[in-house]
């Protein structure tokens, strides 16, 4: 029993052992703290720094990501880095990174979060559709932590909580992206304002859209409006046509006369002739 006993205990010693050589190899970075961006019209400039205060490993270099995406141009062979928001914006507001990558042995990275309420910063303002088709609604906000989307149908000012017993309501998010869309447009129960509401930890906000459904004849009334005024000239020439008959009847009655349209030419041409017999 005894030999049994003395295996763990070596196991967890060798394991100490290694944890605390590895600890050592660690590199530590100390980043600045995360930050609130508060919504001002000139916030002052914001300055992230990372610094990497120990790494046995022969340090290479570093860079900035935003989003998971690499910021361009700020690659340096440092152990101080600094990224600088000379002015700050809600766009700004996001998930930074500092990287260290070494020759050896993997990079080592810090996060800094700048957190900001979400800011709706493009929605669809109306929606104009007939009745039968798909109306799609959206929003996009900036702003970090990415909101909660929710959408909303204004009932006499008060907003509600849509109504999907018939189905017909799809939502879709994709973080700072939210998309309200309606299938087999109703014209009696679907039209109205409808609100996007972006929530964060930071803050909420909200914008309205109008949608607005026409009936399923609308699309022909221009067609029918045309073929109204076709029809009221059509009647017009044929009325036209018509009172025009008793003046050919009268200059039929003159034999001699060659063409209706010149009728005031023979008139004159008679006159003309009867003074020549005078
Ligand atoms: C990084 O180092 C600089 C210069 O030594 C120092 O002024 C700054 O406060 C340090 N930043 C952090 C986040 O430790
Ligand atoms: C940041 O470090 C973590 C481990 O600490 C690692 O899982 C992650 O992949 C690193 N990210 C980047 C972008 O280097
Ligand atoms: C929305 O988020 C994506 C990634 O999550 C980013 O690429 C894009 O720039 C963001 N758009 C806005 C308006 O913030
Ligand atoms: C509405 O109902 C349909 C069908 O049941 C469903 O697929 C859809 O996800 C629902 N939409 C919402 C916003 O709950
Ligand atoms: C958005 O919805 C949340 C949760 O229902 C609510 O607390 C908040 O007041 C709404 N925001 C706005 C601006 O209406």
């Amino acid at each position: 029993m005894v030999s049994c006993q003395g295996k763990p205990v070596a196991i967890i010693f060798g394991a100490l052992m290694l944890h605390m050589v590895s600890a050592q190899n660690e590199p530590t970075i100390d980043a600045s703290d995360h930050l609130i961006l508060l919504r001002e019209v000139h916030s002052p400039p914001i300055t992230l720094q990372c610094n990497l205060t120990s790494t046995h490993n022969t340090h290479f270099d570093s860079y900035w990501m935003k989003n998971g995406e690499e910021v361009d141009g700020t690659r340096q062979p440092t152990k101080n880095t600094e990224f600088r928001l000379n002015k700050p914006r809600a766009d700004d507001a996001g998930e930074y990174m500092c990287v260290f990558t070494f020759t050896q042995t993997p990079p080592a990275n810090a996060t800094i979060e700048i957190k900001a309420a979400p800011d709706i910063t493009g929605h669809k303002r109306s929606e104009n559709k007939n009745e039968g088709q798909q109306a799609v609604l959206y929003c996009k906000s900036v702003g970090y932590p990415h909101p909660i989307w929710t959408w909303r149908k204004l009932d006499n000012d008060l907003p509600l909580d849509i109504d999907n017993t018939t189905g017909r309501f799809f939502i879709s998010n994709k973080d700072n992206y939210t998309e309200l869309s309606i299938i087999n447009l109703d014209i009696a129960a679907d039209p109205g304002e409808y609100q996007c509401n972006a929530t964060n930890a930071m803050g909420t906000t909200t914008m309205t859209s109008v949608l607005r459904v026409r009936s399923y004849l609308a699309p022909l009334w221009p067609l029918l409006g045309v073929l109204a005024e076709i029809i009221v000239l059509v009647l017009i020439i044929v009325i036209y046509e018509k009172r025009k008959k008793p003046d050919d009847v009268a200059d039929d009655d003159e034999p001699a006369g060659p063409m209706k349209t010149n009728s005031t030419n023979n008139h004159k041409d008679k006159n003309v002739r009867q003074r020549n017999t005078n």
